[in-house]
């Protein structure tokens, strides 16, 4: 049997490409998709074959994630339940996309994925590869279908000799771009501040520099071009800001998320790029469109970020919506004063 399986390097990812050879003797492919998870990525390529992966991939899809996802998740003001800029939403059906067409091309009986039984990325997974895959290619979600657990994964690395680093131990991490989401341990306590070490990409706003950061940004129809008079290349831009923006203190997002799967759960975000962007926008065209403009959009984006949070990337109603999206931001041109300061 040969499977193709759609891995980060994490914890799970890495017990399953062990269970897939071991249990199944499985000839497993590992396939990571670079959307910009820049720490993730560190050796996962020699991780994957030290694993005993027999083949492995890096698709590196960072210019694609930011200018076919994010552009339009910035047009659609894309915050799901109004907080959370969708990160993982739109990288998963991208992600899919390309394990499933490497699947084809490999002539693979089966694609594995590492999403649980509570989460939403299953969906978002299931979905997306059922739309790009041949029908004869079967769908393996390992965790969930052996109701595996964290501690259960961290036993099959070390008793096939893998080490797990500290890390891997206290919070899942998604990370790309766009979003950092940091969930489990301490944090499924809502009632409990979330730690320091949690967080990556921002400083504490009591941390901050006591000198406010300026900044203007440009869109064109909706999409941003240049930071402070400069043209920026789309995916250099949002790696800058995150960088400036986070160390003044702006980009942290603490919500109670309503799940696709019913659940509530506690969800820490890391996004200073996202956030500015979208609101930079909103500003925007809280400027040119019209009131009845601006109340009819309200609704289609709420719309755009269900949809996309409900791993419905694929439904051509996301493209329908995209049309009235675009259409609305043919006015939205022109440049955003910011000032960030301690958060
Ligand atoms: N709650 C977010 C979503 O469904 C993020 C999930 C990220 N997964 C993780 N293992 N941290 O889009």
């Amino acid at each position: 049997m040969k499977v193709v399986l759609a891995y980060s390097g994490g914890l799970d990812t890495s017990a399953i490409l062990v269970l897939l050879r071991k249990k199944y003797g499985a000839e497993v492919i590992t396939v990571t998709v670079d959307v910009g998870q820049e720490e993730e990525l560190k050796g996962v390529e020699e991780k994957a074959y030290k694993l005993g992966a027999v083949k492995h991939y890096t698709v590196d899809a960072k210019k694609e994630f930011v200018e076919e996802h994010v552009f339009k998740a910035i047009k659609a003001n894309a915050l799901y339940e109004g907080m959370y800029p969708l990160g993982t939403a739109l990288a998963r059906p991208l992600i899919a996309k390309k394990v499933a067409e490497i699947a084809v091309k490999e002539g693979a009986d089966a694609v594995a994925h590492g999403c649980t039984s509570k989460g939403n990325d299953q969906i978002r997974f299931d979905v997306t590869l059922k739309a790009y895959l041949k029908p004869d290619i079967k769908i393996l979600a390992p965790v969930r279908e052996l109701r595996l657990t964290r501690s259960e994964s961290i036993k099959i690395l070390t008793e096939n000799g893998y080490e797990v680093p500290s890390s891997h131990k206290k919070y899942s991490i998604d990370e790309n771009m766009w979003s950092r989401s940091i969930e489990g341990g301490i944090l499924d306590d809502p009632f409990a501040e979330p730690p320091e070490d949690a967080f990556e990409w921002t400083v504490t706003p009591e941390k901050a520099s006591d000198e406010p950061l300026y900044m203007v940004i440009e869109f064109d129809r909706g999409v941003p071009i240049r930071v402070n008079g400069e043209k920026m290349d789309s995916v250099a831009m949002i790696t800058y800001l995150n960088k400036v923006v986070g160390a003044h203190g702006f980009g942290r997002i603490d919500l109670i998320e309503s799940r696709v799967v019913g659940l509530k759960s506690r969800e820490v975000y890391e996004a200073p790029a996202a956030l500015t962007l979208i609101e930079a926008h909103q500003d925007l065209e809280r400027m040119v469109l019209t009131p009845k403009e601006l109340r009819f959009k309200r609704l289609i984006d709420e719309m755009w970020s269900d949809m996309v949070y409900q791993g419905l990337w694929v439904d051509p109603m996301r493209e329908h919506l995209d049309l009235v999206v675009d259409s609305m931001n043919r006015y939205v041109s022109g440049e955003v004063r910011l000032k960030v300061y301690k958060g």
